[in-house]
């Protein structure tokens, strides 16, 4: 029986057992999957089961995905070029970060037939999923990046690790054609992104990050001006498929039974 984790501080509400139990089943797999709250000082031991092979593969989540890089033996080129780890498996005798967040993020806009070439980005957030967006951001050839933070050093710092993004004030904005909320704000009701879309006119993709809560008042106010909104539940189920094929080789099947999943 293999075994498998994700990784985080908070990890309660983690919904990776469901998806990944659910293909591990569906394709007669021996495995299992659980979820388990850590503390930094925890990581090292978690990388030597991968090592020792008590544990078959990591997922990592927040606050993690920059802080296990120094235990790893390998990054791919991806979650090298964000600083981000979310996939951990073993590979030969080496233990390799992976990071499929970009992947899933590319894959959600693929999914909606949407194409960022040439169209204006605007970021909310230099948390642990920014990089990624960042980075398929720029492989899918947006014109222009910009990024905003309330905490403007990590913003600055993110820049510095990704040139080619542009730095705005928190709680100003600009013309866009797709804003992504990569914060955390939405995720309780009194949490709001205290920006006014208004003068930006209809029809733009307002994209949230957050995936387990329906629709946040970011997209609930972005419908009524008139905007498409898209949720990061495809982004989280794309980047969990990705991971799956790395660990197992197989391309799990995306349909109505596993979006439902989510929603129980
Ligand atoms: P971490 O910052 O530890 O990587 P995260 O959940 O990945 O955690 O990121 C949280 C994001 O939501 C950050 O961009 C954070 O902004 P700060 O860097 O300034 O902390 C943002 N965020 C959380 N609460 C916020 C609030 N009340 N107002 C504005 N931004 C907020």
């Amino acid at each position: 029986m293999k075994k498998y984790l994700v990784v985080g501080n908070p990890i309660e509400h983690s919904l990776s057992p469901k998806l990944h139990s659910h293909w591990i089943k569906e394709n007669n797999i021996k495995a299992i999957y659980e979820k388990r709250k850590l503390d930094e000082k925890d990581i090292k031991g978690i990388i030597s089961d991968v090592k020792n092979e008590k544990i078959h593969g990591v997922n990592v989540t927040i606050p993690f995905k920059k802080s296990v890089i120094p235990y790893l033996d390998e990054l791919s080129p991806f979650a090298n070029e964000a600083q981000s780890v979310n996939t951990i498996f073993k590979k030969g005798n080496k233990i390799i970060g992976g990071n499929t967040d970009i992947g899933g993020f590319e894959k959600s806009l693929k999914n909606i037939h949407y194409d960022v070439k040439n169209k204006k980005a605007f970021i909310l957030g230099a948390g642990g999923v920014a990089p990624s967006i960042i980075l398929a951001l720029k492989k899918l050839g947006a014109s222009k990046i910009y990024l905003s933070n309330r905490t403007k050093e990590k913003a600055d710092k993110l820049s510095k690790i990704i040139p080619g993004v542009e730095i705005i004030d928190w709680g100003k904005n600009v013309d866009f054609d797709i804003i992504i909320n990569a914060t955390s704000l939405g995720l309780k009701d009194d949490d709001k992104i205290r920006l006014s879309f208004n003068k930006n006119g209809p029809n733009k993709l307002f994209y949230d990050v957050i995936y387990s809560a329906g629709k946040t008042n970011f997209l609930l106010n972005a419908e009524k001006l008139g905007n498409k909104t898209e949720t990061g539940k495809m982004m989280f189920i794309y980047q969990a498929q990705l991971s799956f094929q790395i660990w197992h080789g197989i391309l799990p099947k995306i349909d109505d039974e596993t979006v439902n999943l989510l929603d129980d």
